[in-house]
């Protein structure tokens, strides 16, 4: 769009407004015409701009677009506009002309935005690569480790009996307990684990939620949402079962007392590869697990995704991250919010695929 201007008198009353800058704020130019300059100001800034224009008119000098002050005008509806303003005067006295170009940065600021998400999103998935590595690596030397435990504790129960079996028979069952924890890391960031195809969901999950009832307290309901033609998706079975057993766990053991776990499916439109600019809105599907739990602090939102980070005494800390790893591999995204006065949702974005209608006419059949 092209620049506004804007003319106004040493008083701050604007004498003429060009039609650019009129349709950019949703006036006609005549419209401005002897209104005061703090019409186009936002009412937070209207106060302090008052000063800078008294200043200005003791002291003007020329000053370029955009140097110095983050500036928004005001639209007739309230709306801010962000906005760049370039100033100069001429004349003198009472026939002082003080003249404002002002830009539109909406767009600007909003790919400034998307970039620095861009980035946000691009370290966070960098420094799940390297703890990716760190992880596999631990994981893989214990597993080694606890073979070898738990393969000698079972020999030596062979001939073993009284206390000492039951002390074997304990190191045995909690070298395995170990080998699954470890099982679990070492998935972490394995792209082949589990091959990908399209899923029902709502059939996947209700085959799934008498096994996440029972991973529940008994006092939490565990409730499933899906609309019976809610897009498919494209991942691996077990990803989507370890996925869900994740989210609804953790949400089950968020929740005091009595409350609920929601499993709610639609079908939505979001931006799912923010690393492709303009990032473009696709089909997906959406999955929210929402609890009546106690919500997240900002500092437990910051660090949800991060391996080994826990609130709880017995947690390890790798659920969510490895949540986080099957859904990007799955070509999704994740995100987690508190809702206020309490409760926290998870939702996992996945990319939707529908496939043609089995009862659909075949071309030329
Ligand atoms: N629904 C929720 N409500 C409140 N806090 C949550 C919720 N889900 C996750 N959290 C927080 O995120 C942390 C990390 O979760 P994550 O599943 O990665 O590990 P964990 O549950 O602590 O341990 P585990 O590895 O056994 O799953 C939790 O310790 C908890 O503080
Ligand atoms: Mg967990």
């Amino acid at each position: 769009m092209a620049d506004g201007v804007v003319v106004c008198d040493r008083h701050g009353t604007i004498v003429y407004a060009s039609e650019g800058l009129a349709v950019l704020l949703g006036y006609r130019p005549d419209e401005l015409v002897s209104q005061p300059l703090e019409t186009i100001v936002p009412d937070r800034l209207a106060a302090r701009h008052e000063g800078l224009r008294r200043e200005y008119v003791e002291s003007p000098a020329t000053r370029s677009m955009g140097v110095g002050l983050e500036l928004a005008a005001r639209h007739r509806c309230g709306r801010v506009v962000p906005v760049e303003v370039g100033l100069s005067s001429f004349g003198a006295g009472s026939e002082m002309r003080v003249v404002a170009v002002v830009r539109d940065v909406s767009e600007r600021r909003r790919s400034e935005a998307a970039r620095r998400r861009l980035e946000r999103d691009l370290l966070q998935a960098r420094k799940m690569e390297a703890l990716g590595r760190l992880a596999r690596g631990v994981a893989h030397d214990f597993n080694n480790i606890l073979q070898a435990v738990g393969g000698t504790a079972a020999l030596a129960l062979e001939h073993a009996d009284g206390r000492l079996r039951e002390d074997l028979e304990t190191i045995v069952a909690s070298a395995a307990q170990g080998r699954e924890l470890t099982s679990q890391l070492l998935m972490f960031g394995r792209p082949d684990a589990g091959a990908p195809e399209l899923l029902d969901l709502q059939r996947e999950l209700a085959e799934l939620l008498p096994v996440l009832r029972r991973f529940v307290p008994k006092r939490v309901e565990v409730r499933i949402e899906c609309p019976p033609d809610v897009a498919g998706v494209c991942v691996s079975r077990v990803h989507l079962e370890q996925i869900l057993m994740n989210l609804v766990v953790n949400a089950g053991e968020a929740i005091e007392g009595d409350g609920e776990v929601t499993v709610r499916v639609a079908d939505t439109r979001a931006r799912l590869r923010p690393d492709s600019l303009p990032s473009v809105e696709e089909e997906a599907v959406e999955i929210a697990v929402v609890d009546t739990g106690p919500g997240m602090s900002e500092d437990t939102l910051a660090c949800l995704f991060d391996p080994f980070y826990t609130t709880k005494p017995g947690g390890t800390g790798i659920g969510l991250s490895i949540v986080y790893e099957l859904v990007s591999q799955a070509g999704g995204r994740i995100s987690a919010r508190s809702l206020a006065p309490a409760g926290a949702e998870l939702l996992v974005l996945l990319p939707a695929f529908r496939p043609p209608h089995p009862s659909a006419p075949c071309p030329g059949v």
